[in-house]
């Protein structure tokens, strides 16, 4: 930990660039730009330290400079090692926003330093708030907890290069000072997680009694789940696919692990440019709706010969095998969209001395596997559309940081306990409200007869809790 830096970037002279595309961000984040005219006069984040772990890209930056006209003190790092846009950062680290510590291409060893960084203040002190994407931030403060609690944690030996790199900054971390991360855990107030896998782990956390402060599931809001993970990854996927490789869609087959939100944009995407699309499925209600949406639904084991494309979208783990890549076609590609690395086995890869690599250009890599025929690997299994894109188009992601925003707000002003919660629905509507001018919906107003007819109230909330959209 160095707490003499202000930031670390690429290349503060982007900020110039990041700056104009920043600008022309705010007419695509209606909801940010509302946020700001309603609360910012409000400053309900005043007084308040919050971390950010969220890929670093322009619409984060726009998300970071709403917090900070909230009144929030920010330090921030990347959820994931190649998901930064250096402009972004750059622009951020320049008009000192946040203290930021990203740049596209860490190594994990940098990744954690860039966490550690972010959650931690020059007075030794942590966040109040945190705003994370996936929970790596979430998961450093409690792995620190359970460290101080057991430092026989510290010498044991972990099953990933990720999880052991995580125990030596722990390690260095506790050498220093032996009670940081519980004094900075008692401190947080809460954090709102972002995406479906963090979320996971936050619910993984409170059944187990683990959780030590309170949550907020910002993926499950409607205005989050049933449009970033869907429609944002519609255009990302093939946004990172085409930016990687160039490859024609059409008349390709593309076989889709998981038909989820995540899955679903993936597949009606890759159909959209003419590629005929599988599906791999566990959870037959998923499976079912693939196939009434008219993809055949099949296994990776039928589908590994067959396809040309392959996009994991589960948040599981070693979806893709790596007797599944021995059977793939010469030039297969495979990507990842899901939150880690893990849904494909890279380490059947890595660790096969008969697998031989040879990279085509940053997060475009060729393997030759023991079957004699090349794969391209993309973003080294990572996500694919912030790996080799720039992540979902601002308008969408207006939609999440809106909820982001408001989750912040209700764990600064509200009194919540050690449990994880979900937006109101009021507020869900709230934010979809926000995005209708941008694209000049008109929408129909209940009258109070229809409003007493179907029992609801004439400015909503129109649907109960359990309704699925
Ligand atoms: P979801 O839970 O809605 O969908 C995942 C689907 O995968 C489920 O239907 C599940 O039954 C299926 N599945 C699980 N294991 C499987 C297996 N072994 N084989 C085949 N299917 C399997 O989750 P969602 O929201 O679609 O998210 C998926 C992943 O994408 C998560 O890791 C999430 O964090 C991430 N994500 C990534 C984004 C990006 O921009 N790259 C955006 C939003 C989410």
């Amino acid at each position: 930990y160095d707490a003499s830096l202000s930031y670390k970037v690429a290349d503060i002279e982007l900020a110039d660039f990041g700056d104009k595309e920043m600008q022309l961000a705010e007419n695509e984040m209606p909801g940010l730009m509302a946020v700001r005219e309603k609360y910012g006069p409000k400053q309900p984040l005043k007084g308040l330290r919050v971390t950010g772990s969220l890929h670093m890209t322009i619409q984060t930056a726009m998300l970071i400079d709403t917090l900070k006209i909230l009144g929030a003190d920010i330090r921030w790092a990347s959820c994931n090692i190649f998901s930064t846009q250096d402009h972004a950062a750059a622009a951020i680290a320049r008009k000192g926003s946040a203290a930021v510590f990203a740049w596209k291409g860490e190594n994990l060893e940098e990744y954690w330093w860039c966490t550690e960084q972010a959650l931690v203040w020059p007075d030794g002190s942590g966040p109040h708030l945190i705003v994370d994407d996936g929970g790596d931030a979430t998961l450093f403060v409690h792995q620190g907890v359970a460290v101080e609690k057991d430092p026989s944690l510290l010498e044991k030996a972990y099953d990933s290069a990720d999880e052991q790199l995580l125990m030596a900054r722990l390690k260095s971390s506790f050498e220093n000072d032996s009670g940081r991360w519980t004094r900075i855990a008692e401190s947080v107030k809460g954090v709102s997680e972002e995406t479906t896998t963090g979320v996971h782990r936050l619910y993984h956390l409170s059944q187990k009694g683990e959780l030590l402060f309170p949550a907020f599931n910002v993926n499950d809001s409607v205005t989050k789940s049933k449009f970033d993970n869907l429609y944002g990854c519609r255009e990302s996927l093939a946004d990172g696919i085409k930016r990687a490789t160039d490859i024609m869609m059409a008349g390709k087959i593309v076989v889709v692990c998981g038909y989820g939100d995540v899955g679903k944009g993936c597949a009606h995407s890759m159909r959209g440019y003419g590629a005929r699309v599988l599906v791999t499925e566990v959870d037959p209600i998923c499976a079912l709706q693939a196939a009434m949406e008219g993809f055949e639904v099949t296994t990776m084991e039928d589908a590994a010969s067959v396809g040309d494309v392959f996009v994991t979208a589960t948040g599981c783990y070693k979806v893709i095998t790596g007797a599944h890549m021995e059977q793939m076609k010469n030039e297969a590609i495979v990507c990842n969209i899901g939150h880690f690395d893990n849904e494909i086995a890279m380490d059947y890869l890595d660790n096969n001395p008969k697998c031989k690599k040879t990279a085509i250009k940053p997060q475009v890599d060729m393997w030759t596997l023991e079957s004699g025929r090349t794969i391209i690997v993309l973003a080294e299994g990572r996500l694919v559309n912030l790996g080799c894109a720039t992540g979902h188009p601002s308008f969408v992601m207006s939609n999440s940081f809106t909820n982001q925003c408001l989750a912040q707000i209700e764990l600064a002003t509200g009194d919540y306990k050690t449990d994880v919660y979900t937006l109101p629905k009021k507020l869900d509507e709230e934010v979809a409200r926000l995005h209708l001018a941008r694209l000049g919906v008109k929408l129909s107003k209940l009258n109070q007869v229809q409003a007493d007819y179907l029992g609801v109230p004439v400015d909503g909330p129109f649907k109960p809790d359990h309704y699925r959209y």
